[in-house]
């Protein structure tokens, strides 16, 4: 059986989807756009290789949006399309290769099936769908319209014999054209049509974006989950709070790090995806977990949602102390926050609130914090 290999290009930078971050690693609907494409890859029973090209300095962004996804050592790519497709050859292993847009979030299994099969009588192949309006010239003015009937679209994937392929470019050398079809077809190789599909469509523009979330909004149920904690003071501090160090003559007793504010938003994700609780997936009893940084359970139960093809949409805590006061660490505990969960600042609250001296927080016995988590799961 010939090796099949998903190459990813993502290396572009999405300039005209004019988002700060380039489209490929925003996040669509919860996850990153690349990792949507990747996942509809590496799910293919027929692909038994997926590889990614990144753009020069792109690595850091890259490998937060790969976690947890198995593509092997990150690919560097070039400025142009071409620069990055060519890098992607000269890793992977011969046999047959797929060279798919990390911008297409959505590839249906059929297609990939289509495309191989396809290999048998062609040197290449490639999803192809009929154009539907009305093509014309012009700019201000019409200036003629163009027959249409022989005109096709071209979609990724592109299913290619990789030595094939890397012959094709070669003889292009320099200034080779952005669709690989095209150089395959340059070097006089037969490049045969199957079926694309619409969901294939590429993400170039606000509106696809839009329309995107929207069709992946559709398929989702909301769902919120609580958590609450509780930590005593006892000996002297740091307190850890929101996975940051915080000065405080008085630190907090616990068998981990005591953070009440990543305890109870695991708590509060655990129980929006129904999943038990924290005491539950690292129990108090197992020495492992003594003294450990309270990040790795939000990591944890983060993982556990994506894994089921959730999305985190927001958390909101509430911190409940006399002191420290939580005020000038706001803004990094947001950040931290996020950070371990993969998410915009945006998508996290951080609040706190005193007892008026009531209570065991009130006579600064302890610190408490209740959370909130809404997250979508595939319904
Ligand atoms: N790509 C690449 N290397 C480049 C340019 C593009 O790997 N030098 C990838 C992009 O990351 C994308 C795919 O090729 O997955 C299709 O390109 P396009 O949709 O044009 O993406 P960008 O080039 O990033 O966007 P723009 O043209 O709007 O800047
Ligand atoms: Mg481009």
């Amino acid at each position: 059986m010939t090796k099949v290999t998903a190459l990813i290009v993502a290396a572009g930078s999405g300039t005209r989807m004019g988002s700060e971050t380039p489209k490929q690693y925003r996040l669509l609907a919860g996850k990153p756009l690349l990792a949507h494409a990747i996942e509809a890859m590496i799910g293919h029973q027929r692909i038994e290789a997926v590889r990614v090209v990144v753009g020069a300095g792109q690595e850091e962004i890259a490998s937060a949006a790969l976690r947890g996804l198995d593509v092997g050592p990150l690919i560097i790519g070039g400025a142009e399309r071409a620069d990055s497709v060519r890098a992607g050859l000269a890793a992977i292993e011969d046999g047959i290769v797929l060279v798919h847009d990390a911008a297409r979030p959505f590839c249906p299994p059929e297609v990939v099936d289509r495309l191989i099969d396809a290999l048998d009588n062609a040197d290449g192949a490639v999803p192809v769908l009929p154009v539907a309006d009305t093509l014309a010239k012009g700019d201000r003015e019409l200036r003629g319209t163009v027959n249409r009937t022989q005109l096709l679209r071209v979609q990724t994937p592109q299913a290619f014999h990789v030595e094939d392929l890397r012959f094709a470019y070669e003889e292009a050398g320099n200034g080779a054209p952005t669709d690989e079809s095209t150089v395959l077809q340059l070097a006089g190789l037969r490049v045969a049509t199957v079926a694309g599909d619409e969901a294939l469509h590429k993400l170039t523009s606000p509106s696809d974006w839009e329309r995107a979330e929207m069709m992946l909004a559709a398929a989702m149920v909301s769902r919120s989950g609580t958590g609450f904690d509780v930590h005593a003071f006892e000996g002297p501090g740091p307190v850890v709070m929101g996975g940051i160090t915080i000065d405080h003559p008085m630190g907090l007793a616990g068998h981990s790090d005591a953070d009440v504010v990543l305890h109870a938003i695991t708590d509060a994700l655990l129980g929006a995806a129904a999943l038990g609780d924290i005491g539950q997936h690292f129990p108090p009893s197992d020495p492992q977990w003594k003294g450990a940084a309270s990040d790795r359970f939000l990591v944890h139960a983060a993982d556990l949602i994506r894994a089921r093809g959730g999305i985190i949409d927001h958390v909101d805590c509430t911190v409940i102390c006399e002191a420290p006061k939580v005020g000038p660490h706001r803004a990094a505990i947001q950040q931290r926050v996020a950070e371990i969960l993969s998410l915009e600042a945006g998508a996290v609250s951080i609040k706190a609130t005193t007892t008026e001296q009531l209570g065991f927080t009130g006579r600064r016995e302890g610190i408490a914090a209740q959370a909130i988590a809404t997250i979508r799961l595939p319904a």
